[in-house]
């Protein structure tokens, strides 16, 4: 058993200056605000503005996590970057973060677990931090699917938004750390799903980027059964019981899964953190996006146990525990 944890010192979160409305959206395609707020809970989401790119969204909410940690980037030596919608095929928008954040040590890489990435990264950065290859690490959740979107197709468009939320996570001896730390994690991919939700182009098949396609009903059917095994899976993991759960802070792509989810589980109404209405799904932003908003407005405290999930493309799914 390792000595160290990796601990959360810091959250941040970044939207974009330009909102979409669900009544913008009915003037583009054969939408109504009833449908959409009903079928997914969605009011609105923000786009990124022309020139504005990941790696922006990204570095602004990484500067808030450093802020709210009360560190600088000279005190961070990894940058994991969960993203499906990097500024360039390469380099990492890792890499180019790094840059605007003025660091020129450390090192940085992006990770693709679509929806999921965050979990994915948090499990990745916890890793490196335990085994001591690292001291701190921004973990970013970074996105701007609306440059992925089909915008004449009406069961895709209205439901994803751009955005970037950060974590910085800290190696600590677990004498120093207490109980706080990353406690549980479980991960998961099934790649018999692909064809669920994908992107139609790529560097090695088509030379362009592509657009989102995705049986939604499909990947509803999955989702709920999906996360909530992985959770217990986690729960299980980390010796402890869903009743010992403080928040659940879930991807943010359809106000009807995560409340199923919720249900399925046993997790009270009120301890869910639900941004989706306010921006719909941003993919790898949205849970540490929920997590920002629910640290800053003072419900998510020191020693609180927070449960993240997600599911999206792969499929991969996965959660994760984290007393804060
Ligand atoms: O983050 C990655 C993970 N992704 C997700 O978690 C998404 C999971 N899926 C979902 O959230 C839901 O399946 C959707 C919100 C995408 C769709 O809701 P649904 O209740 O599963 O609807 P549906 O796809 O079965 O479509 C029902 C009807 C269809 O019309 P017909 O065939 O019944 O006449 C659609 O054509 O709704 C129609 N429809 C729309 N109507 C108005 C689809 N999109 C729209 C729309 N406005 N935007």
């Amino acid at each position: 058993m390792s000595e160290f944890v990796s601990v959360v010192r810091g959250v941040g979160g970044y939207l974009p200056e330009r909102v979409l409305s669900n009544d913008d959206l009915a003037k583009m395609v054969d939408t109504t605000d009833e449908w959409i707020a009903a079928r997914t809970g969605i009011r609105k989401r923000h786009i990124a503005a022309d020139g504005e790119f990941t790696s922006d969204l990204g570095t602004i909410a990484a500067k808030r996590a450093l802020e709210a940690a009360g560190l600088t980037p000279n005190d961070i030596d990894l940058i994991v970057v969960a993203t499906a919608t990097p500024d360039h095929t390469f380099p990492a928008t890792a890499t180019i973060i790094q840059q605007k954040l003025g660091m020129t040590h450390g090192a940085g890489f992006d990770l693709q677990a679509v929806c999921s990435g965050f979990v994915f990264a948090i499990a990745t950065a916890d890793n490196f931090l335990v085994r001591g290859q690292f001291e701190r690490a921004l973990v970013i959740g970074a996105e701007t699917f609306s440059r992925i979107l089909d915008w004449s197709d009406r069961s895709t468009c209205v439901l994803f938004g751009d955005g970037a939320g950060a974590v910085v996570l800290e190696r600590q001896e677990k004498k120093k750390a207490g109980d706080r730390g990353v406690k549980g994690i479980h991960l998961r991919t099934d790649g018999r799903y692909k064809d669920l939700l994908f992107v139609d182009g790529g560097p090695s098949t088509t030379q362009t980027v592509g657009k989102l396609r995705m049986v939604g009903n499909q990947v509803f059917k999955h989702a709920v059964g999906k996360i909530s095994e992985s959770v217990l899976a986690s729960v299980k993991q980390a010796g402890l019981e869903i009743k010992d759960i403080d928040w659940f802070v879930p991807h943010q792509a359809n106000q009807r899964i995560l409340s199923a989810v919720a249900e399925r589980l046993g997790l009270e109404e009120h301890k869910v953190v639900s941004t989706v209405a306010e921006h719909g799904n941003t993919s790898a932003a949205s849970v540490p996006l929920a997590l920002a908003a629910a640290t800053d407005d003072g419900r998510v405290k020191p020693g609180d146990l927070v449960l993240i999930e997600a599911i999206g493309g792969g499929l991969a799914w996965g959660s994760a525990l984290i007393r804060v």
